[in-house]
């Protein structure tokens, strides 16, 4: 299905990508459900929305908490059927400054967040999306998804099971009428990106990458990968012999500050 979309559900939207996305497809006739955890900010994106017409129903919502996001994504299906779908939440974590080992809870945070928060917030909607025969699915991963980063092991997994499971999805769906679109952005301007502390090559502004994922979505792309330079380098270390892209890999230092 491509837009326009009539009802538009959005995880991560009361920050960055998912709030300036929110914001692009705000409008009269549109339907928005925002998820996110932070009620302040969250509620100033959706009075932004409702003031370029949209109507808007916030879900003040910890995505790996399935008992809270079920009901809510429930009761906004019911009452707006989604065409769209937008998996935008996500956390980010490294290793020590020092480069010492990720703590294993900072790995399952991510993994629970990024990875399972996604699966918890597209799975529950599929049944009512393939009964209607239309609608799309889009997941951020990151073109962290395309090959492990040494600095960040859990950051990297979670995504690329986000990148593996939207291309798992969408041959499925396809014959069912449901577009799926898994995006893989590199760096963006965003509070995410505020913490990084390292080299980030061909950033962009969090504006540019939203209209630049918009555009896409709308088109109807099965991927949305950019900046293209940065995708190939991934892609290259990826494909070159491992001891090759690890020492490349290695030399590309950098820290997650917390949360
Ligand atoms: N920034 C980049 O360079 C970059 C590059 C590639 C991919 N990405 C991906 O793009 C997506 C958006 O990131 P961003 O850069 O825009 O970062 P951001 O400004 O920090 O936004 C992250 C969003 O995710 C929400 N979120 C986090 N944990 C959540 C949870 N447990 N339950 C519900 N919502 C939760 C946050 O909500 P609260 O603040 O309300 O908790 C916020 O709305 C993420 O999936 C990220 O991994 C970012």
């Amino acid at each position: 299905m491509r837009a326009p979309f009539r009802a538009v559900m959005i995880t991560g939207a009361s920050s960055g990508l998912g709030a300036k996305l929110a914001a692009l497809y705000a409008g009269p006739n549109v339907a928005l459900g925002l998820v996110g955890r932070d009620r302040e900010r969250l509620s100033s994106v959706a009075a932004a929305c409702e003031e370029a017409g949209s109507t808007v129903r916030v879900g003040a919502i910890d995505i790996a908490e399935e008992a809270a996001l079920l009901p809510w994504l429930g009761e906004f299906d019911r009452a707006f059927p989604v065409e769209l779908v937008i998996a935008a939440a996500g956390i980010s974590a490294g290793v020590d400054r020092d480069g010492g080992a990720e703590a294993a809870e900072i790995t399952f945070k991510q993994i629970r967040v990024n990875l399972l928060g996604a699966v918890q917030t597209i799975a529950p909607l599929l049944p009512a999306l393939v009964a209607r025969g239309r609608g799309r699915i889009v997941l951020i991963a990151s073109v962290a998804a395309l090959r492990g980063l040494p600095y960040s092991p859990g950051y990297c997994a979670s995504k690329a099971g986000v990148r593996a499971y939207g291309e798992a999805l969408r041959p499925l769906l396809e014959s069912r009428g449901i577009g799926v679109t898994v995006v893989c952005p590199g760096f963006f301007s965003s509070r995410m990106t505020d913490r990084w502390e390292g080299p980030t090559p061909f950033l962009m502004s969090g504006e540019a990458a939203a209209r630049r994922v918009k555009r896409g979505i709308d088109r109807g792309r099965r991927r949305i990968t950019f900046p293209l330079p940065l995708a190939l380098g991934m892609r290259f270390c990826d494909l070159a012999p491992a001891a090759l892209g690890d020492a490349i890999l290695r030399r590309f230092r950098f820290h997650i500050r917390a949360q």
